[in-house]
């Protein structure tokens, strides 16, 4: 069966915009998640506490924050990989917060300077102090379908570094096919293995780079095994700056789309999404990577 209801994690403004080379001003940055929120997306991640010389385009976090015009109803977390990250973000006042793991030792050096068993001590005084603080926090596991460096990855080690996480004290754990070479079966294989370790499905989201066009594919796979969180972005942006051949998320109209065919509710006013992703393009200065953003706006 599927789910009755999808929420949509929607990672434009961090994700989608993390790994832009030209600095977008943080007056665009408001206006694209007013405009996001407007059309009915719930949950707005919206930049990350990180080494402003790490991600450079993320380095207004701060302003960000201080300008933004929080909706009731939406929620806006943020990622944080430290105790340093976490105190700006508890002083900048959010409320819900993203830690981001790797599955694999290569990409735990590249994107957080730590070994896979470091990155757990970074993180755990992080989450223990962000819960006391009152935050709901989340938790990331990148690299979980193929490292770009060391290949496969075993579906049982990424289950078990991902009840770690889970175990720290995250209430939702977000399996990233960083680089977007998952497909369905692999999918499966992936969820099999969490459910071998009993985690309940209703803790896991899954969060698809489109690289090789499977995204979708992917997510409805993840769907019919009960998964019902998904993590995309507007007009498909994306890509992380320490994997290369990473692309874009999925597109959330892509999303959408599907969901509008299957009679699964998301809340998401699609004509309104799109127009926000063409106005985005035209900031960026380059056209969606987003088929049904073509199809509609094109
Ligand atoms: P490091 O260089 O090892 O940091 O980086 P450090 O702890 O050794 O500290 C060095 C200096 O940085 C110190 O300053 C710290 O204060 C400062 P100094 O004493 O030298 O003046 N510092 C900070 N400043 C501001 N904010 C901070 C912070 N932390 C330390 N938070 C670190 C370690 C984790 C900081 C670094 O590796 C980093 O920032 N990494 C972030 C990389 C990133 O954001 N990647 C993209 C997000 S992950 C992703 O996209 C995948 C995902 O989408 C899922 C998927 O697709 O799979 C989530
Ligand atoms: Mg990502």
């Amino acid at each position: 069966g599927l789910p009755e209801r999808v929420t949509i994690w929607e990672v434009g403004a961090r994700d989608g915009l993390q790994n832009e080379s030209a600095v977008v001003p943080v007056e665009v940055k408001l206006e694209f998640l007013d405009r996001l929120a407007d059309a009915g997306l719930t949950t707005l991640e919206a930049t990350s506490f990180v080494h402003p010389k790490w991600v450079p385009q993320l380095a207004d976090a701060e302003a960000l924050l201080a300008g933004l015009d929080r909706r009731a109803g939406v929620r806006y977390p943020v990622l944080v990989p430290n105790d340093k990250g976490l105190t700006r973000a508890l002083d900048a006042g959010v409320e819900h917060i993203a830690i981001f793991a790797s599955a694999t030792e290569t990409f735990a050096k590249r994107n957080l300077n730590s070994s896979v068993e470091e990155q757990f001590a970074m993180f755990e005084p992080v989450v223990s102090r962000a819960r006391e603080a009152g935050l709901e926090v989340r938790g990331y596991l990148s690299m979980c379908f193929g490292d770009p460096w060391e290949g496969a990855v075993d579906p049982a080690t990424v289950a078990a570094v991902g009840n770690r996480l889970l175990g720290l004290g995250c209430s939702q754990l977000s399996l990233g096919d960083t680089i977007g070479v998952a497909t369905p079966g692999h999918v499966e294989r992936v969820l099999a293995a969490f459910g071998e370790a009993g985690t309940a499905v209703d803790s896991l989201a899954v969060h698809f780079h489109d690289t090789y066009g499977q995204a979708l594919s992917n997510t409805l796979a993840a769907l019919r095994l009960g998964v019902s969180t998904v993590d995309s972005s507007a007009g498909g942006l994306g890509g992380c700056p320490y994997a290369e051949s990473a692309t874009g998320n999925l597109a959330t109209e892509d999303l959408v789309w599907m969901l509008d065919g299957l009679g699964v509710e998301h809340g998401v006013d699609l004509d309104a999404l799109v127009a926000t992703s063409a106005w985005m393009a035209g900031r960026l200065g380059r056209p969606s990577p987003s088929r049904v953003v073509n199809a509609i706006a094109g």
